[in-house]
């Protein structure tokens, strides 16, 4: 059986080689598949069972025209390697890239022809069908730069996310952080926040789902790392993996309308809160919906909060002192270097700014609203896992 795979990319063929290989092993990561990127590199499958199996080996390797495998057939089969190209073609100013896979399967595939039609839709044609499916596409867009970012382009993004920076100087205004604190971040992303959280000498720790962000974190700020004053650490942010009552304040910014299970991230954060901890929650109104801070499809993929709402999920974790703010932000902006036609999506009704107080002592709740009592929840008061490769 034959298969071939083309797709046109608006780039030169060594950004369009670099991202492939660089996006490929990742994916194929996922699934156990481990590739080495050079030539004679292997492809290897781990299984939790045995050593590694090797399912090709790279002949070709050229960044700039494409890589060509020689695909092995199994232990049990008696019949010649295939040969896997992935070719790379310049084209009306871009690259077009096929992948080719020739005669593969025939022992098993036979070519009476029902059974061939059958794996060709079941496998490949209901893939492609679910990967080019409108809301599956605007989900990956969602997920790839703002839910859970992840790639090159949003390594950078989150390196220095200079829309961002005029809501971390209004945390920061109303932090007024000293070396005194423990900060915690929930949704930390590329670590700027906690960058310039850590400049007043303080503690922190930073918790995200992606693991692309937490190690921007990481590169971010390896000085308070080294100086063991900074944890990261991947995590849901229902599930802060930190003992109780060990931070004095805690933010999230830019992550609410993200979040599958708010209670339980509200829960969570008052949960490691000490007595008298601020807790600070910065989001985007509804009233951005659509403007360039949020636009289609990641808009119609966040849970716009109105205030009454955002104060509810503070209130329903055991918080007091709970207030919603609408701050212009306009002058903060200016400071950080947003150009003068976007100052408009820092006024006051686009920004919301929760601000609430674990109080001192347990205020007794009516039963409904508290927490059902998690046995899990003493577990994951572990000791906190560094993010790794
Ligand atoms: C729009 S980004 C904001 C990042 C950072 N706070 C900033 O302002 O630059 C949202 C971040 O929240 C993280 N995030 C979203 N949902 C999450 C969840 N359920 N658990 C942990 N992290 C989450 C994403 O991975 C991403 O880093």
């Amino acid at each position: 059986m034959d298969l071939s795979l083309s797709s046109f990319f608006p780039l030169p063929p060594s950004e369009v080689f670099s991202t492939l290989v660089e996006e490929l092993s990742r994916a194929l990561g996922g699934v156990r598949l481990t590739l080495e990127p050079k030539k004679g590199g292997r492809l290897l499958e781990t299984s939790p069972k045995g050593a590694p199996r090797e399912v090709a080996k790279i002949l070709e390797w050229d960044p700039g025209e494409g890589i060509v495998f020689e695909w092995h057939p199994p232990e049990w089969a008696r019949r010649s390697p295939t040969t896997v190209r992935v070719q790379l073609v310049p084209e009306r100013g871009g690259t077009r890239v096929t992948i080719e896979h020739r005669g593969f399967g025939e022992d098993l595939l036979t070519e009476k022809g029902e059974e061939l039609v059958g794996w060709f839709a079941s496998e490949v044609a209901s893939t492609l069908f679910q990967a080019t499916s409108p809301d599956r596409l605007a989900d990956w867009v969602t997920d790839r730069q703002a839910r859970r970012p992840s790639g090159r382009a949003s390594r950078e993004a989150y390196r220095d996310p200079i829309y961002h920076r005029p809501n971390f100087a209004a945390l920061l205004e109303g932090l007024k952080l000293t070396k005194e604190d423990d900060l915690l971040e929930v949704g930390c992303g590329g670590g700027a926040f906690l960058h310039d959280a850590l400049q007043s000498g303080c503690r922190a720790a930073g918790i995200d789902h992606s693991l692309d962000l937490l190690h921007v974190a990481e590169e971010q700020n390896q000085e308070a790392i080294s100086e063991e004053r900074l944890t990261l650490v991947r995590s849901e942010a229902d599930q802060v993996p930190f003992e109780a009552a060990r931070f004095t304040c805690a933010v999230m910014t830019g992550v609410l309308g993200f979040l599958p299970n708010a209670p339980e991230t509200f829960r969570e954060i008052f949960r490691t809160l000490r007595p008298g901890g601020r807790l600070a929650v910065f989001d985007g109104s509804k009233a951005m919906r659509g403007t360039p801070a949020a636009p289609e499809p990641i808009a119609s993929r966040v849970h716009w909060y109105n205030d009454r709402e955002m104060a509810a999920l503070a209130k329903g974790a055991g918080f007091t002192e709970v207030r919603v703010e609408h701050p212009d932000l306009r002058k903060f902006a200016k400071l950080s270097g947003v150009p003068e036609e976007a100052f408009e999506l820092f006024k006051g009704r686009a920004c919301q700014l929760l601000w609430a107080v674990k109080p001192l002592k347990p205020v007794s709740r009516p039963r409904s609203a508290r927490p059902a009592p998690r046995s899990s929840r003493r577990a994951r008061a572990r000791a906190p896992v560094r993010a790794r490769r």
